[in-house]
């Protein structure tokens, strides 16, 4: 693996340093100085209609980026991970979450490897067995067709098929439920089996390693759940388990352990990253609730992105440009979150997905080769749907003293196409979506206030700055296929930025410490008092505190 490439040392930074220096964000005067910026700085992915007009881009600072990505190399790093290459250096694995969405004829050996061969064949267990259980072919113990799917995992293996299928709510089969336990804190595991009839459940258990305490604790409760229920109806059958249980895993030695039969096991492999793994088996949960026709739209919507990303003209290329402005954000305006707010509460996970998606790839603090970052990386991604949001948290993005660049995404066409008397709901909710932005770009000055009859002691607090920078995403409908699109667009973006930082966006050992941590101190918890006397005094005393008071 080449070196990476220390952004700030090449032309094109000290280009963007330069052109930092000299900018103003002035969208007013933009626009009237060039009647063709809304053309210049619209594009189109997909379906996915991109407008970066009221961004903070400018044709110099667009040529700069652009040059970034290729003095650092992006490209390169790119078209490396479409073929396989060990790009994910620190665990020494391909990336190949792009191979999962390639259609049958595409051809890719990696590793010796046949993967796309492999793919579509564990794709299509996963579409025969969808098919059973919607068709009721498929029936749990005694002999009912399964209603209540309930997937357990967390982080990828959660994240990805929830917002999905919250997302798609539109396309799933009727008289069909998914529910989703993640959570190791036990009301979660309690709360979401509430009101399940045992005999119509199934329960998908999904973690890539199969060793994940979360996962496997809420597994074993639910395990013992089901046969406690059966038992209370008379039912004790060994098949239970087998009728009642499927796994989705790299580790099928694991789940055999666990007592799920092979054949009722789907894997996947180590070039899927959890966080962008919703397109492989772990979106079997979302696969039986909107059908193996839907789930292929919804795998052909990432894959017109992965194309696009691959080989769109650079200064074309929406996930490069996407990226490359919020390299601009983080590291020239010192912009610490972003906030990504969907028009559309079907998307309301969607921010959730994102956090894990974009925050565990980039929060980071070395690059591939170990050595320090030479700039602050990964942002803090957040957000809510619109209009909810609007009467939350707008207040700090209009007038509080952060930069905060926004994505706002919506839809030309609701799923309900409600009136409210003489007006068009869809209407009233998306003239929030265009006046959001517009007021962001274009704020209210002293003077209009004060037009309006405000007491000049309150003009101030009531003015708009504006030029706060947006990027507004639109499509005809949030249809699987769409979906897919908008996961691949920010999966895309993320790594965008992680290459130019020189970062690897593929491993996560972050996430180990607290893991390991929480397992030694089981002792103390539980009451060893040599345990307790050996942690540090905020530990020890917050032990104290929680065994003086639990009852
Ligand atoms: O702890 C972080 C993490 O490893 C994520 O990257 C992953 O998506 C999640 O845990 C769940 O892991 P698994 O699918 O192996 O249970």
């Amino acid at each position: 693996m080449e070196k990476p490439i220390d952004p700030t040392s090449t032309a094109a930074w000290s280009k963007l340093v330069e052109l930092f220096s000299n900018f103003d964000a002035d969208f007013a005067g933009w626009f009237s100085a060039d009647p063709k910026r809304v053309e210049t700085f619209t594009y189109t992915a997909g379906s996915l209609h991109v407008d970066l007009s009221k961004s903070y881009l400018t044709p110099e600072v667009r040529d700069a980026l652009l040059q970034l990505a290729e003095e650092t190399q992006v490209f390169d790093r790119r078209d490396a991970m479409y073929a396989g290459e060990h790009i994910n250096v620190t665990e020494d694995r391909a990336v190949l979450h792009t191979a999962l969405r390639r259609p049958a004829d595409d051809e890719l050996t990696v590793d010796g490897q046949d993967v796309v061969g492999d793919v579509h064949e564990v794709k299509n267990r996963m579409y025969d067995f969808a098919r059973r259980v919607r068709s009721g072919e498929w029936r749990g113990v005694t002999g009912k067709p399964i209603r209540t799917v309930i997937n357990i995992g967390i982080g990828g293996s959660d994240l990805g098929p929830v917002m999905a299928y919250e997302a798609l709510k539109p396309y799933v089969k009727d008289g069909l439920e998914c529910r989703y336990i993640s959570n190791i804190d036990p009301t979660d595991v309690g709360e979401k089996l509430r009101g399940v009839d045992p005999e119509t459940a199934l329960f998908i258990v999904a973690s890539k390693t199969f060793t994940t305490l979360e996962t496997l604790t809420n597994a074993r409760q639910a395990r013992a759940w089901l046969l406690q229920q059966l038992a209370a109806r008379g039912v004790e059958d060994a098949t239970a388990v087998a009728k009642h249980f499927v796994a989705v895993s790299t580790n099928l030695e694991k789940v055999a352990e666990f007592g799920i039969e092979p054949e009722n096991a789907f894997g996947f492999w180590d070039w899927v990253g959890g966080r962008y793994s919703v397109d492989s088996a772990v979106g079997l949960s979302l696969a039986i609730a909107i059908g193996p026709d839907n789930f292929d739209d919804f795998l052909h919507g990432f894959h017109l992105i992965d194309q696009h990303f691959a080989s769109a003209d650079p200064a074309e290329n929406v996930p490069l440009l996407m990226g490359l402005l919020n390299i601009w954000y983080v590291n020239f305006f010192g912009a610490k979150t972003h906030a990504v707010l969907p028009y559309s509460q079907y998307l309301h996970r969607f921010p959730a997905y994102l956090q894990q998606l974009t925050m565990e790839s980039n929060g980071k603090r070395v690059r591939w080769d170990g050595t320090p970052v030479t700039t602050a990386t990964g942002e803090v991604f957040w957000g809510e749907p619109g209009t909810n949001g609007q009467h939350a948290f707008y207040q700090l993005i209009h007038q509080g003293t952060q930069l905060i660049p926004a994505d706002f995404i919506a839809f030309a066409n609701p799923t309900y196409a409600l009136r409210d008397g003489e007006a068009d709901q869809h209407e009233l909710f998306l003239g929030n979506f265009f006046a959001q932005t517009k007021a962001l770009a274009f704020g209210k000055t002293a003077d209009e206030v004060r037009a309006e009859g405000t007491p000049e002691e309150i003009v101030s607090a009531r003015v708009f700055p504006g030029n706060k920078p947006t990027a507004s995403i639109m499509a005809p409908a949030l249809t699987p296929s769409v979906l897919g699109q908008l996961i691949a667009l920010y999966e895309h973006i993320t790594f965008t930025q992680g290459a130019v930082w020189g970062i690897d966006s593929f491993d996560q050992w972050g996430v180990e410490l607290g893991k390991q941590m929480a397992k030694d101190l089981g002792p103390a918890i539980a009451g060893d008092e040599a345990a307790l006397a050996e942690q540090d005094p905020s530990t020890k005393a917050l032990i104290t505190y929680y065994r003086k008071h639990r009852q």
